[in-house]
């Protein structure tokens, strides 16, 4: 009933809005969440749903921030971390890298934001242009050939885990299969993950979106998945996909996972047509710190990490950050003591960890 009398209201008391930031921001305001998640899918549908990738050619931070020219963009691994006594690190095929289009690439270059030297004489740092986009993207090794046990993340476990959901804790694998591209509902396969036997479901590999590794990539994919048998022509299927854009000063913060049931649940809310593989993946979208937003294979594993938030954890980016850890619950003000002698990086982790 709130939605509906606040609705009315902003329609008939304020004056429609007549930018797309105005638009959203008010989205935001209103707590709308229908319109936010119809955003993301847009979103979605302009960066996965065509015929090729939006990222494919975009530029890796590793290109943008390195002293020296790199090549080609590296796989990493998720950053391992301490919980208590241990560490805690990934232990399945899973890696990732950060893009920014070509908006939020020309910005870095202009301003020599990848410059240690620079940002250090900074009062503030200049704004990313409205246009910019960043993304990090989770990528899932898979061989050639034979069948890759995956895990499947169903939503929150009967009984969450404060101390960190790990990809290799979940409930359900599936086995992914890359020779077939049409396989029958109900076939099952015995599989191991992570010292554990499932009956999983077989999917194919052209249910996700894919990379093919070549030459150039192992070294990097090897590493970061402790994989050295991986050879050039096998794959990366995307698990999962972190989207940001400058299109409200805070950015916009939608994040895509695959999952099997991908028209199922509260994340599946608004989906519309999509091409190809984009259509099997689930999202949740945030525009201000509040409520928990989080994807299962990057957050999940962080203490409290299924109460986290995208902005709560970006807004503490600052140049010279020692850690992104603990998960916070709070949006700071621009007084607080955390950002003190510190220049706040506009959200983006890479600036703060990556600037030379
Ligand atoms: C607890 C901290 C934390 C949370 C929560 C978090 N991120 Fe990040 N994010 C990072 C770090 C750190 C990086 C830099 C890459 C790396 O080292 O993993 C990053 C990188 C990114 C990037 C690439 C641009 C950049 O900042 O470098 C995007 C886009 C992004 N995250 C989106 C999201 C979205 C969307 C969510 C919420 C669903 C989210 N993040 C939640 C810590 C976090």
């Amino acid at each position: 009933m709130r939605f509906v009398s606040l609705a009315i209201c902003v329609s008939a008391c304020t004056p429609a809005p007549t930018t797309l930031q105005e638009a959203l921001l008010g989205d935001r305001d209103r707590g709308d969440l229908v319109a936010m998640r119809a955003h993301g899918w847009e979103l979605w549908q302009h960066l996965a749903g065509g015929e090729h990738l939006a990222w494919e050619h975009w530029p890796a931070t590793e290109q943008m921030f390195a002293a020296k020219p790199v090549a080609r963009p590296k796989f990493r691994t998720p950053r391992p971390f301490r919980n208590g006594d241990a560490i805690e690190a990934e232990t399945l095929p899973v890696m990732f890298d950060v893009l920014f289009d070509p908006h939020a690439a020309r910005h870095v270059r202009v301003q020599h934001l990848a410059e240690r030297e620079v940002l250090d004489t900074l009062a503030e740092l200049p704004a990313f242009p409205t246009d910019a986009t960043a993304v990090k993207l989770t990528w899932y090794a898979v061989h050639a050939h034979g069948l890759t046990a995956m895990p499947i993340w169903d939503g929150e476990p009967a009984q969450p885990d404060a101390d960190g959901n790990p990809d290799r804790t979940w409930q359900r694998a599936i086995a992914v299969d890359p020779d077939r591209t049409v396989i029958p509902d109900g076939e099952l396969a015995d599989v191991t993950l992570g010292g554990h036997a499932f009956s999983a479901k077989v999917r194919p590999l052209s249910a996700f979106l894919v990379r093919d590794l070549v030459a150039e990539d192992l070294e990097s994919a090897r590493r970061a998945t402790h994989d050295p048998s991986l050879v050039a022509g096998d794959h990366v299927a995307l698990v999962a996909a972190h989207v940001s854009t400058k299109e409200i000063p805070d950015w916009t913060w939608q994040t895509y996972w695959w999952h099997d049931a991908p028209t199922e649940g509260r994340f599946a809310a608004g989906k519309p047509e999509l091409h190809g593989a984009a259509a099997n993946y689930l999202m949740d979208v945030t525009y201000s710190a509040g409520t928990p937003c989080f994807n299962p294979w990057l957050e999940a594993r962080f203490p409290d990490g299924l109460q986290s938030n995208c902005v709560t954890c970006h807004q503490r980016a600052v140049v010279g950050a020692a850690d992104y850890l603990p998960v916070t619950r709070t949006r700071l003000k621009s007084d607080d003591p955390y950002f003190a002698g510190h220049i706040p990086t506009d959200f983006l982790w890479s600036v703060a960890f990556e600037a030379r």
